[in-house]
Formats: C-alpha cells, sequence, structure tokens
C-alpha cells in the first residue's frame, strides 16, 4: 500500500472513531446537499488528511463526513478530485481505495452530466447502467497498489441487484429514474457538437468528466457501485443553448432532493441484499 494511503487510513479511521462505515457516497457538482442530511456528522477537511489535495472545482467541498444516513453508516465525500484539474487517476481514486480499507462494501457514485439520449431534458436523473472510460486514463496503471486486482473483471461496473434496488425506491418515492450509458470525457473544455454526435454513435446517453476512475479502483478492489448522474443540460450541439457551468450548478440543485431521497432509499433497504 502506498504511504499516503496508509497515513490517510490511519487519520480518518481515528477521526471516525466508532463510525465503522459500509456505504460510501461521492457527491457530484451541485450536489453536496446529501452531506447535509448525515446525522451525527464527523467532519474531515481534506487538509487534514495525507494525500488528499484541496478540490479545486467550483461546486465542490473539500471534506469526508461520517455519520449515519437513515440509520445507516456512511461516508460521504464532498469534493472529488477530477483529471481536469491536473490531479493523476491515483489521486483521483485515492478516497476510493481509502473507503476499501476503512470497510466499503458500498460505493454510491453522482455526477452532473450533460443530456444525449434525444428525451433527456434537464433535469433528468439517470441510473448510470454502464459506461465508456474515454478519458484514456486509468488508476490501475503501474505497480500494482496493494488490495487492488490487476485486471479486474468489468461486466458489471454498475451492480445489478444494487440498480434494482433503485428502480424500486424511485418507483416507491414516485421519482423519475432513467437508465443509461455514461461517457466520461477528460474536459474541462465541453465538447463539440461533432464529439456529441460522435458519442451518440458510440452508445453514450450522458456525458460528463468523472466518476470512472473512481469506480475502475472499487471494482479493482471487489467493491460494488451504483451511479447515479444528474442530467443538467443538453449536450452541445443538441440545442442552440451555450454551455455553462453555474447552469450545471443551478440545475444540479433542482434534482439534488430527489437525488438525497433515492439515496437514503436504497442505503436503508441495502442490508436486504
Ligand atoms: N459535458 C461534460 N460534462 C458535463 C456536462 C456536459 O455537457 N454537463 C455537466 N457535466
Amino acid at each position: 500500500m502506498s504511504g499516503s494511503l496508509r497515513s490517510a487510513v490511519d487519520v480518518v479511521s481515528q477521526r471516525l472513531g466508532n463510525v465503522k462505515p459500509h456505504v460510501a457516497i461521492v457527491l457530484g457538482s451541485g450536489l453536496g446537499g446529501v452531506a447535509d442530511a448525515v446525522r451525527d456528522a464527523v467532519r474531515i477537511p481534506y487538509k487534514d488528511i495525507p494525500g488528499f489535495p484541496e478540490p479545486g472545482a467550483p461546486g465542490h467541498k473539500g471534506e469526508l463526513v461520517g455519520g449515519t444516513l437513515a440509520g445507516v453508516p456512511v461516508l460521504v465525500q464532498n469534493g472529488r478530485f477530477h483529471l481536469y484539474e491536473g490531479h493523476a487517476p491515483d489521486v483521483a481514486a485515492l478516497p476510493t481505495r481509502l473507503f476499501a480499507r476503512l470497510g466499503v462494501t458500498t460505493l454510491v457514485v453522482t455526477n452532473a452530466a450533460g443530456g444525449i439520449r434525444h428525451t433527456f431534458r434537464p433535469p433528468t436523473l439517470m441510473l448510470i447502467a454502464d459506461h465508456i472510460n474515454l478519458m484514456f486514463r486509468n488508476p490501475l496503471v503501474g505497480p500494482v497498489v496493494e488490495g487492488d486486482e490487476r485486471f479486474p473483471d468489468m461486466s458489471d461496473p454498475y451492480d445489478p441487484a444494487l440498480r434494482t434496488l433503485a428502480h424500486e425506491v424511485a418507483r416507491a418515492e414516485r421519482i423519475p429514474l432513467e437508465e443509461g450509458v455514461y461517457a466520461a470525457l477528460l474536459g474541462p473544455s465541453f465538447e463539440t457538437p461533432a464529439e456529441i454526435r460522435m458519442l451518440q454513435r458510440l452508445g453514450a446517453d450522458a456525458v460528463g468528466m468523472s466518476t470512472v476512475p473512481e469506480v475502475i479502483a472499487a471494482r479493482a478492489r471487489g467493491v460494488r457501485c451504483l451511479g447515479f448522474s444528474s442530467i443538467t443540460n443538453v449536450a452541445a450541439g443538441l440545442t442552440t443553448n451555450k454551455l455553462s457551468h453555474l447552469e450545471v450548478l443551478e440545475a444540479g440543485k433542482q434534482v439534488a432532493g430527489q437525488l438525497e431521497r433515492l439515496i437514503q432509499g436504497v442505503v436503508t433497504r441495502l442490508t436486504r441484499l
């Protein structure tokens, strides 16, 4: 295990005390509200965690929040490390490896994404069925990190049983939930219309700049994943609108409450799986 991972595990487990999280939740742009729903919260700023840089993307905080959500011990990552900020893929995946080391077996990832499927109008929530890694980066490159698998199977990156559960919760809560394929690009520029047409042909329903490094690292450690994209805008060239990060943050706020209910519902029912 790398030195910073080991030190991060020491610091975070000490700060969490008797909170032993089984579920970790990664919050995307403008989706920070879930962190406020955590009870008996222990807040650990990134500056206190070895190897964690300060987050740079607007709309992203920089803290881990441990506590309970609907009575279940969780650890929330409020602020992620994007490759477009210049972080190496193993930095983007450091929180995921830390979660696995702390005993987390389920990772819930959320992100903001542009809608490619023509029926997707913001705000829409999309369950991630699968992804296409067009970042051309992978956090497993290099010497095998202790605890990682060298060649992890990626047939079920987003756990089928968890996806079924998410749909059940959505039905029960009357929250519209689409399902589709997420394509991850490096960013930080938004896509061109020609790139969006390419992604359409490749089978992508949504496009974003995150999530994939974390999910790959999770699968390399046997952690099962569930992913939600908040479709915050129609992808470039599919409307005459220009894209802006502000629009992304505003649209994210509109579905944050629904996403929070979905995640709480899934977390409550997890013990059944
Ligand atoms: N493209 C890439 N990333 C995004 C988008 C988009 O249109 N919207 C939110 N994140």
